[in-house]
């Protein structure tokens, strides 16, 4: 059994063949428990009234059977001494043995009908055979003879069992044409959902199925088109991301070969020598920076939640930042501050310190000289919030969205200067969103910044 199409439809005609024979055995039990008693019992009155019928009849004997029996009636009549006579359809088997003639001539009923064997398989009713009738004395002429008689069942069921066959047959043929089309109708969906995985497998993600049925089958193919619709996304995400990531690679290492090169030359003055090796080493330190992003950021996709917990306190922390950005801030001449109440909060430690030095590095890079930078944390009833607003750059509205994207900058032209990969805000929406908190921007270009955290 290959196909489910061929499964389907052998069980169902198997289904169709066991209840066939199941209910013909219930039948012949109904038959013969129930049926063929009562069948006895009313032409046993039959032949007791076919007696009656014949003393009250002024009729010969011959002519009176004959004519009875073309009622649909098979007889037998005997005296006991000859071979007796017969009228009517020939019986099929005319044994009958001399004892039961005998008692018979004796006075007694003779069931045959109910006496008839109920081991047979084929339903007795229809046995045509003379031990399969009703046995009843009858005085022809002043002498006693035996009558038996069994109803025709060939000549007047003839036209009823043409017809029943008929249904049967019929019946048969369409539910066997019904069995093979419905099931085609059946399989189809589920072989174009085999050809849809193979061609997902293949990375063709356009299938396109039939999804107006309202049936498992039709939520399956739903769901089917919208995982290939996410895996669709998901394979030009990496793509994307992949060449992000060379392009990012690529740009210092070409411009660390580019000065080696340069550091060859043998008539090099010392500054040149300096510089060169200084800008070295900055292309590594950024090409350092860039795989720990990149670590961090495969690292955070894995989690679910927050794998360390404990208590962080966020002011302590926030001091610090301030204290080991310094050097930066100090040097472009910033005025940075910050008001905060005593704040502790249940997180990952290391992980909220990557978050917040993200944003206070990126207020300090985005700000021009002069410029304040104005933090502050304080506590609520539904949680946390942090805000770090600043008198930079700002961001203009249509890049507003997409500024939380891997990769994404918004002046990609001086990307290089300022030391920017464009993953920062991308780590700090992570390491925020595996706390189960949120972040928001507010910006206006040249006037300034606003990001405010919220932790639970
Ligand atoms: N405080 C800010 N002021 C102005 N622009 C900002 C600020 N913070 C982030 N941005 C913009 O959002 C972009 C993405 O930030 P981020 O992911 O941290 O990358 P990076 O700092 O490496 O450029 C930055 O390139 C910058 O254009
Ligand atoms: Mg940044």
């Amino acid at each position: 059994m290959r196909t489910l199409y061929i499964r389907i439809v052998v069980v169902t005609l198997l289904i169709m063949v066991t209840s066939s024979v199941v209910a013909f055995i219930g039948s012949n039990l109904y038959y013969q428990m129930i049926l063929k008693p009562s069948n006895d019992e009313k032409n046993t009155e039959i032949a007791r009234d076919v007696v009656e019928l014949y003393n009250e009849a002024s009729i010969g004997e011959s002519s009176f059977f004959e004519k009875t029996a073309k009622l649909s009636y098979q007889f037998y009549v005997t005296d006991g001494k000859g071979a007796g006579t017969f009228y009517g359809e020939e019986f099929r088997d005319r044994t009958l043995s001399p004892e039961v003639i005998r008692s018979v001539l004796n006075g007694t009923t003779y069931h045959g009908m109910a006496e008839y064997p109920s081991t047979t398989f084929v339903t007795g009713f229809f046995s045509n055979e003379l031990s399969n009738s009703i046995g009843v004395p009858i005085e022809i002429g002043g002498v006693p003879h035996a009558m038996f008689m069994r109803p025709n069942v060939k000549q007047q069921f003839n036209e009823i069992h043409i017809l029943l066959s008929v249904l049967l047959l019929l019946t048969i043929v369409f539910s066997m044409l019904i069995v093979f089309f419905s099931t085609r109708y059946l399989v189809k969906p589920i072989r174009e959902l085999t050809v849809a995985t193979k061609n997902i497998a293949g990375g063709d993600y356009s299938i396109q199925l039939n999804e107006n049925r309202k049936d498992e089958i039709g939520t399956l193919a739903k769901s089917f088109t919208t995982m290939s619709r996410q895996l669709m996304q998901v394979e030009s995400m990496r793509q994307e991301f992949v060449s992000n990531v060379s392009h990012e690679i690529q740009t210092p290492l070409s411009s660390m070969k580019g000065y080696a090169n340069l550091l060859r030359s043998p008539s090099l003055s010392k500054e040149d020598q300096d510089y060169y090796t200084k800008v070295i080493e900055s292309e590594s330190t950024r090409l350092s920076k860039l795989s720990k992003q990149l670590l961090t950021l495969a690292s955070l996709d894995k989690d679910r939640g927050v794998t360390k917990s404990e208590p962080v306190d966020l002011t302590k922390m926030l001091q610090a930042l301030i204290v080991q950005t310094r050097w930066l801030w100090e040097g472009k001449d910033l005025a940075v501050s910050l008001e905060a109440d005593e704040v502790k909060y249940i997180g990952h430690e290391e992980l909220l310190y990557q978050a917040f030095e993200n944003l206070v590095t990126n207020s300090i890079k985005y700000t021009p000289a002069g410029g304040d930078i104005n933090m502050s944390l304080y506590k609520e009833q539904k949680g946390i919030t942090f805000i770090i607003e600043d008198t930079g750059i700002g961001i203009p509205p249509e890049h507003m969205e997409k500024i939380f994207d891997r990769f994404y900058k918004v002046d990609e032209s001086r990307s290089h200067e300022r030391d920017s990969s464009g993953l920062g805000l991308s780590i700090v929406k992570k390491i925020i969103s595996l706390h189960h908190g949120n972040i928001h921007v507010k910006s206006l270009p040249n006037r300034g910044t606003t990001f405010t955290v919220t932790l639970p």
